[in-house]
């Protein structure tokens, strides 16, 4: 990648004979970042989301000196490994993230903030969430903007805010896009097939906005390469379809409850590192098969307000994590399994408004208590 920053000085005389190398427009990945165009592209993004009426804006539009001084997790490391960097006045604006070392080094904070191993001063991160943003998510993250800024940006933290319109096709351009959360806000549209192409996404948080249409099979990326999406949050929209994803082998957290998916369950064999699967309240009809009860991560399984059908397979296995079993509210058959409650940290298990038969088995003890009882 041909990522560097350049220096006013620099620019001036780069300037000219760039403008007629870089015609036309290289892809985003391949840019060079201009420190004053990525000022521009900021301000132009404030302008678009309602800056002046912010809930926080500190520094923004000003040209105040940016001095960054790194922290470090370990207080008994030697003091030589605290630093100060001098960067461009945008990276001290509220919410925005700049690159500070060019080396990952594990203890500083800033390294865990994706700033690290990267081109010092280049912005790498727009943290406003939670920030009374309006406006289109298109028009704010435009194409040209995403060209200026997108060199390493890294993380696009935007919850909580009252975004709308659909999310902008240009964002699966950008090369190093590590986290993208846009969660509660107004955005509609569909999800764009074109997600697969972040080959870097750990986390992708769109959950609680009004997407519709369906969750594209590669997501992750198909089985052309390793994914590193960890936590895939699609909760709380309007997206239908059958839930069929392509190795997304590393996922931690998956929550898609709360919208209209059909078919069968997915086939989470692969997924050993799941620890919270959430589909609850969609339309997943079908066993629960292949049961996902082999995953030892598994910590919170909500299968619930679904049309699922067959028996309770054993949720126990060896050495099962489950703390939390929601299967209410589907069309599940047979009696209630009895090593169930031999699950030595599972705390909560709700099993009402199905078809279960039988009784509750003898070693249930004193989480009777817990159990909401099988109808
Ligand atoms: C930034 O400040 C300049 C100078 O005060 C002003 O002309 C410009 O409109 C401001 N830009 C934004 C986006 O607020
Ligand atoms: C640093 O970045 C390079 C290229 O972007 C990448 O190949 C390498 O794995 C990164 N190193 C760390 C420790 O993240
Ligand atoms: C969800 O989408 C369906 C069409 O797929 C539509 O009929 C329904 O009204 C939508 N629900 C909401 C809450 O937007
Ligand atoms: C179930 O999901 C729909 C959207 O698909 C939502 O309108 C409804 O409130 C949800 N029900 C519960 C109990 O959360
Ligand atoms: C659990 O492990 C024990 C000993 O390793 C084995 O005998 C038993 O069959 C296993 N049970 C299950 C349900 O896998």
């Amino acid at each position: 990648m041909l990522c560097r920053r350049i220096s006013p000085v620099q620019q001036l005389q780069l300037l000219a004979p760039l403008l007629l190398l870089l015609l036309p427009l290289p892809a985003l990945g391949q840019q060079v970042c201009l420190e004053a165009a990525q000022r521009n592209a900021l301000l132009s993004f404030y302008s678009a989301t309602g800056g002046p009426a912010w809930i926080r804006r500190e520094k923004w539009n000003t040209s105040e000196t940016c001095t960054w001084t790194h922290r470090n997790f370990d207080t008994s490391a030697p003091l030589t490994s605290y630093g100060t960097v001098d960067l461009p006045s945008h990276c001290c604006w509220d919410g925005v993230k700049c690159c500070v070392s060019e080396v990952d080094v594990p203890l500083f904070a800033s390294c865990t903030q994706y700033q690290c191993n990267c081109t010092i001063g280049l912005v790498t991160g727009l943290a406003v969430g939670r920030n009374g943003l309006t406006g289109r998510l298109e028009e704010a993250l435009s194409p040209a903007v995403l060209q200026d800024l997108g060199c390493e940006l890294r993380l696009l933290f935007l919850g909580g805010n009252a975004l709308s319109g659909p999310l902008p096709e240009a964002l699966t351009g950008l090369p190093d896009l590590r986290l993208l959360t846009v969660a509660s806000n107004r955005l509609d549209g569909t999800l764009p097939a074109s997600l697969s192409r972040l080959s870097l996404l750990e986390e992708l948080d769109l959950s609680s906005n009004r997407l519709t249409g369906s969750v594209p099979r590669e997501l992750c990326g198909g089985n052309t390469r390793f994914s590193p999406l960890r936590d895939l949050m699609l909760s709380n929209n309007n997206l239908t379809g059958e839930l069929n994803l392509l190795e997304c082998d590393s996922l931690i957290n998956l929550d898609m409850q709360n919208n209209n998916l059909y078919g069968n369950l997915p086939d989470f064999s692969s997924y050993r590192q799941l620890h919270i699967l959430r589909l609850g309240n969609n339309s997943f009809s079908g066993p629960i098969s292949p049961p996902p009860f082999d995953l030892r991560m598994l910590v919170v399984l909500d299968l619930s307000d679904n049309y699922l059908t067959g028996t309770i397979p054993n949720l126990v296995g060896n050495g099962s994590h489950l703390t939390l079993v929601r299967l209410y509210g589907n069309l599940l058959t047979g009696s209630v399994p009895a090593d169930i409650f031999s699950l030595g940290s599972l705390g909560n298990v709700m099993l009402q408004n199905n078809k279960l038969a039988g009784t509750l088995p003898e070693n249930i003890g004193s989480r009777a208590g817990q159990l909401a009882a099988p109808q």
